[in-house]
Protein backbone atom coordinates (compact mmCIF):
# COMPACT_ATOMS: atom_id res chain seq x y z
CA UNK A 1 0.00 0.00 0.00
CA UNK A 2 1.30 3.43 -0.86
CA UNK A 3 1.74 5.43 1.86
CA UNK A 4 3.58 8.98 1.14
CA UNK A 5 4.52 9.14 5.40
CA UNK A 6 6.52 6.36 5.12
CA UNK A 7 8.28 6.80 1.71
CA UNK A 8 9.47 10.08 2.48
CA UNK A 9 13.00 10.37 4.22
CA UNK A 10 12.62 10.92 8.12
CA UNK A 11 15.24 13.40 8.28
CA UNK A 12 12.93 15.55 5.71
CA UNK A 13 9.93 14.24 7.80
CA UNK A 14 11.22 15.90 11.06
CA UNK A 15 12.84 19.36 9.72
CA UNK A 16 11.33 22.65 10.29
CA UNK A 17 11.60 24.18 6.87
CA UNK A 18 12.96 28.05 5.80
CA UNK A 19 10.76 30.55 6.66
CA UNK A 20 10.95 33.59 5.03
CA UNK A 21 9.79 37.26 6.17
CA UNK A 22 6.94 37.08 4.26
CA UNK A 23 5.88 34.15 5.37
CA UNK A 24 6.26 35.62 9.33
CA UNK A 25 3.76 38.46 8.06
CA UNK A 26 0.03 38.42 7.65
CA UNK A 27 -2.09 41.19 7.16
CA UNK A 28 -1.59 44.67 5.46
CA UNK A 29 1.22 47.21 6.03
CA UNK A 30 2.62 50.41 4.08
CA UNK A 31 6.35 49.76 4.96
CA UNK A 32 8.64 46.66 4.41
CA UNK A 33 11.88 46.59 5.96
CA UNK A 34 11.79 42.70 6.79
CA UNK A 35 13.78 41.31 4.15
CA UNK A 36 17.06 43.41 4.02
CA UNK A 37 16.09 44.36 0.84
CA UNK A 38 17.08 47.66 -1.16
CA UNK A 39 14.25 49.97 -0.48
CA UNK A 40 15.38 52.58 -2.74
CA UNK A 41 14.79 50.81 -6.13
CA UNK A 42 16.23 48.18 -8.54
CA UNK A 43 18.32 48.88 -11.35
CA UNK A 44 16.44 46.64 -12.95
CA UNK A 45 12.99 48.15 -12.33
CA UNK A 46 9.85 46.57 -11.72
CA UNK A 47 9.92 46.41 -8.68
CA UNK A 48 12.37 43.32 -8.96
CA UNK A 49 14.22 45.11 -5.88
CA UNK A 50 11.14 42.85 -3.47
CA UNK A 51 11.59 39.21 -3.21
CA UNK A 52 9.20 37.00 -5.22
CA UNK A 53 6.23 35.51 -4.13
CA UNK A 54 7.66 32.16 -2.85
CA UNK A 55 4.29 30.63 -3.21
CA UNK A 56 3.53 31.65 -6.53
CA UNK A 57 0.14 31.82 -5.64
CA UNK A 58 -1.40 33.85 -9.08
CA UNK A 59 0.22 31.30 -11.86
CA UNK A 60 -0.79 28.43 -9.34
CA UNK A 61 -3.90 29.20 -9.58
CA UNK A 62 -3.86 30.23 -13.29
CA UNK A 63 -1.83 27.16 -14.27
CA UNK A 64 -5.12 25.04 -12.17
CA UNK A 65 -7.62 26.39 -14.35
CA UNK A 66 -5.47 25.75 -17.11
CA UNK A 67 -4.17 22.18 -16.33
CA UNK A 68 -7.97 20.93 -14.60
CA UNK A 69 -6.00 20.75 -11.28
CA UNK A 70 -6.43 22.42 -8.03
CA UNK A 71 -3.56 24.97 -7.01
CA UNK A 72 -2.53 22.60 -4.05
CA UNK A 73 -1.65 19.79 -6.70
CA UNK A 74 1.19 21.96 -7.73
CA UNK A 75 4.60 22.40 -7.62
CA UNK A 76 6.54 24.92 -9.71
CA UNK A 77 10.24 24.12 -10.03
CA UNK A 78 13.09 26.46 -11.80
CA UNK A 79 12.71 24.19 -14.95
CA UNK A 80 11.69 20.29 -14.44
CA UNK A 81 14.58 19.66 -13.90
CA UNK A 82 14.69 20.70 -10.35
CA UNK A 83 11.76 19.12 -10.00
CA UNK A 84 13.66 16.02 -11.05
CA UNK A 85 16.21 16.49 -8.61
CA UNK A 86 13.55 17.54 -5.63
CA UNK A 87 11.60 14.33 -5.90
CA UNK A 88 14.65 12.33 -6.32
CA UNK A 89 15.62 13.63 -2.35
CA UNK A 90 12.47 13.58 -0.93
CA UNK A 91 12.12 9.55 -1.08
CA UNK A 92 15.73 8.50 -1.69
CA UNK A 93 18.27 8.46 1.32
CA UNK A 94 22.10 8.98 -0.17
CA UNK A 95 23.91 5.27 -0.18
CA UNK A 96 20.87 3.16 0.35
CA UNK A 97 18.18 4.08 -2.25
CA UNK A 98 17.47 3.29 -5.84
CA UNK A 99 15.54 4.72 -8.75
CA UNK A 100 14.41 2.62 -11.80
CA UNK A 101 14.90 4.48 -14.99
CA UNK A 102 13.78 3.20 -18.60
CA UNK A 103 16.80 3.78 -21.01
CA UNK A 104 17.15 5.10 -23.88
CA UNK A 105 15.61 8.57 -22.08
CA UNK A 106 15.80 11.69 -20.95
CA UNK A 107 19.37 12.25 -18.76
CA UNK A 108 18.71 14.33 -16.13
CA UNK A 109 17.51 11.11 -13.68
CA UNK A 110 20.68 9.40 -13.95
CA UNK A 111 22.65 13.13 -13.42
CA UNK A 112 20.16 13.70 -10.46
CA UNK A 113 20.89 10.21 -8.73
CA UNK A 114 24.81 10.30 -9.24
CA UNK A 115 24.72 13.90 -7.59
CA UNK A 116 22.40 12.40 -4.44
CA UNK A 117 24.48 8.97 -4.33
CA UNK A 118 21.31 7.33 -5.52
CA UNK A 119 21.44 3.49 -6.99
CA UNK A 120 20.24 3.74 -10.46
CA UNK A 121 18.37 0.67 -11.86
CA UNK A 122 17.83 0.16 -15.08
CA UNK A 123 15.39 -1.74 -17.61
CA UNK A 124 16.21 -1.28 -21.23
CA UNK A 125 13.07 -0.18 -23.37
CA UNK A 126 12.16 -3.29 -26.08
CA UNK A 127 12.79 -2.44 -29.74
CA UNK A 128 9.90 0.06 -30.51
CA UNK A 129 11.03 1.51 -27.14
CA UNK A 130 8.03 0.20 -25.08
CA UNK A 131 8.22 -0.64 -21.79
CA UNK A 132 8.92 -4.67 -20.86
CA UNK A 133 6.91 -4.71 -17.61
CA UNK A 134 7.18 -7.81 -16.12
CA UNK A 135 10.90 -7.00 -16.21
CA UNK A 136 10.06 -3.93 -14.58
CA UNK A 137 7.99 -5.82 -11.95
CA UNK A 138 10.93 -8.05 -11.24
CA UNK A 139 13.41 -5.43 -10.79
CA UNK A 140 11.53 -3.36 -8.24
CA UNK A 141 13.17 -3.93 -4.85
CA UNK A 142 12.58 -2.86 -1.52
CA UNK A 143 15.57 0.14 -2.00
CA UNK A 144 13.43 1.20 -4.96
CA UNK A 145 11.68 4.38 -4.17
CA UNK A 146 11.10 6.20 -7.28
CA UNK A 147 10.90 5.19 -11.17
CA UNK A 148 11.14 7.61 -13.44
CA UNK A 149 9.03 7.31 -16.99
CA UNK A 150 9.28 9.60 -19.77
CA UNK A 151 6.39 9.65 -21.91
CA UNK A 152 6.60 10.83 -24.83
CA UNK A 153 10.43 9.98 -24.02
CA UNK A 154 13.49 11.66 -25.25
CA UNK A 155 15.10 11.00 -27.58
CA UNK A 156 12.88 8.52 -28.76
CA UNK A 157 9.79 10.24 -29.32
CA UNK A 158 7.13 7.76 -29.28
CA UNK A 159 4.00 7.49 -26.15
CA UNK A 160 4.65 5.00 -23.92
CA UNK A 161 1.17 2.47 -23.52
CA UNK A 162 -1.14 3.76 -20.46
CA UNK A 163 -1.58 0.17 -20.15
CA UNK A 164 1.83 -0.36 -19.50
CA UNK A 165 2.06 2.93 -16.94
CA UNK A 166 -0.54 1.72 -15.08
CA UNK A 167 0.75 -1.70 -13.80
CA UNK A 168 3.56 -0.52 -12.69
CA UNK A 169 1.55 2.31 -10.63
CA UNK A 170 -1.00 -0.58 -9.18
CA UNK A 171 2.09 -2.73 -8.26
CA UNK A 172 4.72 -0.56 -6.95
CA UNK A 173 4.77 1.87 -3.40
CA UNK A 174 7.08 4.10 -4.29
CA UNK A 175 6.29 6.96 -7.03
CA UNK A 176 6.17 6.92 -10.20
CA UNK A 177 6.71 10.27 -11.85
CA UNK A 178 5.88 10.52 -15.88
CA UNK A 179 7.89 13.02 -17.54
CA UNK A 180 5.02 15.06 -19.96
CA UNK A 181 7.79 17.26 -21.01
CA UNK A 182 6.43 16.78 -24.99
CA UNK A 183 2.71 16.07 -24.15
CA UNK A 184 1.27 19.25 -25.83
CA UNK A 185 2.97 18.12 -29.40
CA UNK A 186 1.13 14.11 -29.07
CA UNK A 187 -2.74 13.24 -29.25
CA UNK A 188 -3.14 11.40 -26.11
CA UNK A 189 -4.63 12.61 -22.77
CA UNK A 190 -2.03 13.71 -19.85
CA UNK A 191 -1.85 11.37 -16.77
CA UNK A 192 -3.28 14.79 -15.03
CA UNK A 193 -6.44 13.29 -15.37
CA UNK A 194 -5.46 10.17 -13.85
CA UNK A 195 -4.01 12.31 -10.39
CA UNK A 196 -7.54 11.58 -8.12
CA UNK A 197 -7.28 7.48 -9.39
CA UNK A 198 -3.05 6.63 -8.31
CA UNK A 199 -1.47 8.40 -4.97
CA UNK A 200 1.31 7.45 -5.99
CA UNK A 201 1.12 9.48 -9.62
CA UNK A 202 3.63 12.25 -9.88
CA UNK A 203 3.15 13.86 -13.20
CA UNK A 204 5.60 16.37 -14.63
CA UNK A 205 5.43 19.48 -17.61
CA UNK A 206 7.38 22.18 -18.27
CA UNK A 207 7.27 25.38 -20.16
CA UNK A 208 9.94 24.96 -22.34
CA UNK A 209 8.71 23.16 -25.02
CA UNK A 210 5.63 23.52 -26.46
CA UNK A 211 5.30 27.32 -24.98
CA UNK A 212 8.31 28.52 -25.89
CA UNK A 213 9.70 29.46 -22.74
CA UNK A 214 12.93 27.19 -22.24
CA UNK A 215 14.99 30.18 -21.20
CA UNK A 216 12.38 31.45 -18.22
CA UNK A 217 13.32 27.94 -16.61
CA UNK A 218 9.47 27.14 -15.48
CA UNK A 219 8.74 23.71 -14.81
CA UNK A 220 5.96 21.47 -12.74
CA UNK A 221 5.04 18.44 -10.82
CA UNK A 222 1.36 17.88 -10.59
CA UNK A 223 0.74 15.06 -7.80
CA UNK A 224 -1.51 15.00 -4.50
CA UNK A 225 -1.38 17.88 -2.40
CA UNK A 226 0.59 15.80 0.18
CA UNK A 227 2.96 14.79 -1.74
CA UNK A 228 3.03 19.04 -3.47
CA UNK A 229 3.32 19.93 0.44
CA UNK A 230 6.48 17.88 1.15
CA UNK A 231 8.22 19.11 -2.45
CA UNK A 232 7.43 22.60 -1.30
CA UNK A 233 9.00 22.36 2.15
CA UNK A 234 12.29 21.17 0.51
CA UNK A 235 12.46 24.00 -2.40
CA UNK A 236 14.68 26.58 -2.06
CA UNK A 237 12.53 29.49 -0.89
CA UNK A 238 12.53 31.55 -3.89
CA UNK A 239 13.31 29.10 -6.24
CA UNK A 240 10.62 31.33 -9.27
CA UNK A 241 12.23 34.52 -9.88
CA UNK A 242 9.31 37.18 -9.94
CA UNK A 243 10.19 37.99 -13.56
CA UNK A 244 9.59 34.20 -15.03
CA UNK A 245 6.36 34.79 -12.87
CA UNK A 246 5.16 37.98 -14.19
CA UNK A 247 6.05 36.98 -17.99
CA UNK A 248 4.91 33.10 -17.54
CA UNK A 249 1.53 34.54 -15.92
CA UNK A 250 0.85 36.81 -19.18
CA UNK A 251 2.47 34.02 -21.51
CA UNK A 252 -0.51 31.77 -19.96
CA UNK A 253 -3.25 34.58 -21.26
CA UNK A 254 -2.01 33.42 -24.73
CA UNK A 255 -3.42 29.90 -24.91
CA UNK A 256 -4.99 30.44 -28.52
CA UNK A 257 -1.51 31.06 -29.94
CA UNK A 258 0.07 28.45 -27.90
CA UNK A 259 -2.38 26.24 -30.16
CA UNK A 260 -1.39 27.41 -33.28
CA UNK A 261 2.32 27.66 -32.21
CA UNK A 262 1.85 23.28 -31.60
CA UNK A 263 -0.49 22.88 -34.83
CA UNK A 264 2.89 24.52 -36.85
CA UNK A 265 5.67 22.47 -35.07
CA UNK A 266 3.19 19.19 -35.54
CA UNK A 267 2.84 19.90 -39.25
CA UNK A 268 6.40 20.71 -40.03
CA UNK A 269 7.60 17.39 -38.04
CA UNK A 270 5.42 15.00 -40.40
CA UNK A 271 6.50 16.92 -43.69
CA UNK A 272 10.11 16.16 -42.09
CA UNK A 273 8.41 12.60 -41.43
CA UNK A 274 8.06 11.60 -44.99
CA UNK A 275 10.55 13.84 -46.25
CA UNK A 276 13.54 12.24 -44.41
CA UNK A 277 13.20 9.21 -45.64
CA UNK A 278 13.83 9.85 -49.29
CA UNK A 279 17.17 10.85 -48.67
CA UNK A 280 19.86 8.00 -49.50
CA UNK A 281 22.16 8.41 -46.09
CA UNK A 282 18.10 8.23 -43.73
CA UNK A 283 17.31 4.42 -43.07
CA UNK A 284 14.70 5.31 -40.78
CA UNK A 285 12.15 7.92 -39.14
CA UNK A 286 11.05 6.83 -35.82
CA UNK A 287 7.35 7.92 -35.11
CA UNK A 288 7.15 10.56 -32.85
CA UNK A 289 4.49 12.80 -30.13
CA UNK A 290 7.13 14.98 -29.63
CA UNK A 291 8.73 18.42 -31.42
CA UNK A 292 12.04 16.18 -32.33
CA UNK A 293 12.71 13.16 -34.91
CA UNK A 294 14.89 10.07 -33.71
CA UNK A 295 16.56 9.09 -37.29
CA UNK A 296 18.37 6.13 -37.99
CA UNK A 297 21.35 7.38 -40.71
CA UNK A 298 23.84 5.37 -42.37
CA UNK A 299 26.59 7.36 -40.82
CA UNK A 300 26.00 8.68 -38.08
CA UNK A 301 29.16 10.58 -37.13
CA UNK A 302 29.55 11.72 -40.54
CA UNK A 303 26.22 13.13 -40.91
CA UNK A 304 26.53 15.06 -37.92
CA UNK A 305 30.27 16.25 -38.18
CA UNK A 306 28.85 17.68 -42.21
CA UNK A 307 25.70 18.92 -40.66
CA UNK A 308 27.74 20.97 -38.02
CA UNK A 309 30.53 22.09 -41.02
CA UNK A 310 27.21 23.91 -42.61
CA UNK A 311 26.24 24.95 -39.36
CA UNK A 312 23.51 23.03 -38.54
CA UNK A 313 23.72 21.56 -34.76
CA UNK A 314 21.86 18.21 -34.69
CA UNK A 315 22.12 15.90 -31.15
CA UNK A 316 24.33 12.95 -31.90
CA UNK A 317 22.58 10.09 -30.04
CA UNK A 318 24.72 7.38 -31.67
CA UNK A 319 26.77 6.29 -28.54
CA UNK A 320 23.16 5.59 -26.73
CA UNK A 321 22.47 2.24 -26.73
CA UNK A 322 19.10 1.09 -28.45
CA UNK A 323 19.84 4.38 -30.65
CA UNK A 324 22.92 2.80 -32.09
CA UNK A 325 22.95 4.98 -35.62
CA UNK A 326 20.49 7.57 -34.50
CA UNK A 327 20.57 11.69 -34.66
CA UNK A 328 18.25 13.42 -32.66
CA UNK A 329 16.92 16.28 -34.77
CA UNK A 330 14.27 18.93 -33.03
CA UNK A 331 11.29 20.23 -35.59
CA UNK A 332 12.79 23.78 -36.75
CA UNK A 333 11.26 26.55 -38.48
CA UNK A 334 10.01 25.60 -42.08
CA UNK A 335 13.15 27.60 -43.93
CA UNK A 336 15.34 25.30 -41.06
CA UNK A 337 13.74 22.33 -41.71
CA UNK A 338 14.49 23.36 -46.17
CA UNK A 339 18.23 23.82 -45.04
CA UNK A 340 18.46 20.57 -43.12
CA UNK A 341 16.92 18.62 -46.13
CA UNK A 342 18.71 20.17 -48.54
CA UNK A 343 22.18 19.61 -46.41
CA UNK A 344 21.56 16.27 -45.92
CA UNK A 345 20.83 15.29 -49.44
CA UNK A 346 23.99 16.76 -50.52
CA UNK A 347 25.84 14.71 -48.24
CA UNK A 348 28.25 11.68 -50.04
C1 LIG B 1 12.00 14.62 -20.98
C2 LIG B 1 12.46 15.92 -20.46
N1 LIG B 1 12.16 16.25 -19.21
C3 LIG B 1 12.55 17.42 -18.68
C4 LIG B 1 13.30 18.31 -19.43
C5 LIG B 1 13.78 19.56 -18.77
O1 LIG B 1 12.87 20.56 -18.87
P1 LIG B 1 13.08 21.97 -18.16
O2 LIG B 1 13.54 22.91 -19.22
O3 LIG B 1 11.70 22.30 -17.63
O4 LIG B 1 14.08 21.79 -17.06
C6 LIG B 1 13.63 18.00 -20.74
C7 LIG B 1 14.45 18.94 -21.53
O5 LIG B 1 14.99 18.67 -22.55
C8 LIG B 1 13.21 16.78 -21.26
O6 LIG B 1 13.54 16.40 -22.51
Amino acid sequence: MFNIEKLVRQNIRQMKPYSSARDEFKGTATVFIDANENNIGSLAGNNYNRYPDPHQKKLKSRLAKIKGVEPEQIFLGNGSDEAIDLLLRLVCRPGQDALLQLPPTYGMYEVSANLNEVRIDTVQLTADFQIPVEEVLRQLKPETKIVFICSPNNPTGNSINPESIEAILDAFDGLVVVDEAYIDFAHNPSWTTRLQEFPNLVVMQTLSKAWGMAGLRLGMAFASAEIITYLDKIKPPYNINEATQELALAALEKSEELKFMVEEIVQERELLTHALPRLKSVLKVYPSDANFLLVKVTDANGLYNYLLGNGIVVRNRSSLKGCEGCLRISVGTLEENQQLLQSIEEFR
